[in-house]
């Protein structure tokens, strides 16, 4: 069963080739320098620049599989959610190709790709507890099948991605600004910024808009008293606080719903503090299966469609 996925969501278009759930092929092409200028994402540059980059990117992933189109016996896409014109553009290339070669077509969640991209190098063992944490998305989901699953907690506002994002830009830090703070902190002290953990009513919610606010603020009286702010201690602090935020209910959800596996997915995934706080939370709560994703099926990519793709071939055999 050779399946052709693709992801074209946000800013990257990405297609991948498996050969029964294998990858075969796994092309990414970024378009992070050309919306940098921008300070973010510019949603009609970004659903051309998928149409640019559309022949080279399927070229080379057919390549790298060594395989000729007309092998394919099924097309994926990323159905939602995401940038409505890059969406609509990757849809019109599915049904393109499935039409052309009469194959079926399997709409894909984002969402449950960005999880099942976690099981490409360890299968899941069920139930699974997973942390999504990524631009526009932060939950926590039980998942019993790969169509069974439901979210216990959620963000009530931002997603966490947003809020490293926000706050990156405030403090003149380039798009993406995740990444970069996750750089700063590795050699600054997190005890410098005080910082509040934002409560909910919910057992397992939490909230990213009031930290976003309370770093702003902090940054104004800093720069108000006529002080520089230390740049690494700020997104040391900064990452302290966001990290707990979510790990803190996380670890409430293990302990009641015991797992057997836990995960943790989508961009925020590539983080050094949550892979860290990630595997300290499974090794104290002995959960036996603790997947940590590889950096290349964190961030947007179509492998991690595929797999979801395979797994729901699989489950309706
Ligand atoms: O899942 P993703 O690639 O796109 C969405 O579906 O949203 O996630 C992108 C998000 C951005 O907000 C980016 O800043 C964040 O992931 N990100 C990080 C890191 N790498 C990427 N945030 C914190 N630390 C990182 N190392
Ligand atoms: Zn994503």
């Amino acid at each position: 069963m050779k399946l052709l996925a693709l992801e074209s969501s946000c800013d990257e278009l990405s297609i991948a080739i498996l050969d029964n759930g294998k990858i075969l092929s796994n092309i990414i092409s970024s378009q992070i320098e050309r919306h940098k200028e921008f300070g973010g994402v510019v949603p009609e540059l970004a659903a051309r620049l998928h149409l640019e980059n559309l022949d080279w990117v399927i070229s080379s992933a057919l390549k790298k599989a060594k395989i000729e189109i007309d092998a394919i016996d099924a097309i994926a896409y990323t159905q939602a959610p995401g940038l409505i014109g890059s969406l609509i553009v990757g849809k019109i290339i599915a049904e393109t190709i499935a039409m052309y070669l009469n194959k079926p077509l399997i709409p894909c969640d984002h969402i449950q790709g960005h999880i099942y991209g976690a099981s490409i190098d360890n299968e899941f063992v069920y139930p699974v507890l997973a942390m999504v944490v990524s631009g526009g998305h932060t939950q926590i989901e039980l998942i019993n099948s790969v169509t069974d699953y439901q979210i216990i907690g959620q963000t009530q506002d931002d997603a966490i991605g947003e809020c490293y994002d926000k706050v990156a830009r405030y403090l003149g830090l380039p798009y993406p600004g995740g990444p970069e703070i996750d750089r700063l902190a590795a050699s600054g002290n997190s005890q410098i910024y005080p910082l509040p953990i934002p409560k909910t009513t919910q057992e397992f919610d939490f909230s990213y808009s009031g930290l976003k606010t309370a770093a702003i603020n902090l940054i104004n009286k800093i720069k108000q008293k006529g002080e520089e702010v230390d740049i690494n201690n700020f997104a040391a602090s900064f990452q302290d606080v966001a990290v707990k935020t979510i790990i803190q209910k996380f670890d409430l959800a293990i302990k009641k719903y015991q797992p057997k596996t836990i995960t943790v997915a989508g961009g925020v995934s590539a983080n050094s503090l949550i892979r860290q706080e990630i595997q300290r939370l499974g090794n104290e709560n002995q959960v036996p299966n603790i997947i940590i994703p590889k950096m290349e099926y964190c961030t947007d990519n179509a492998a991690m469609i595929g797999k979801l793709a395979q797994e729901l071939i699989n489950i309706s055999k």
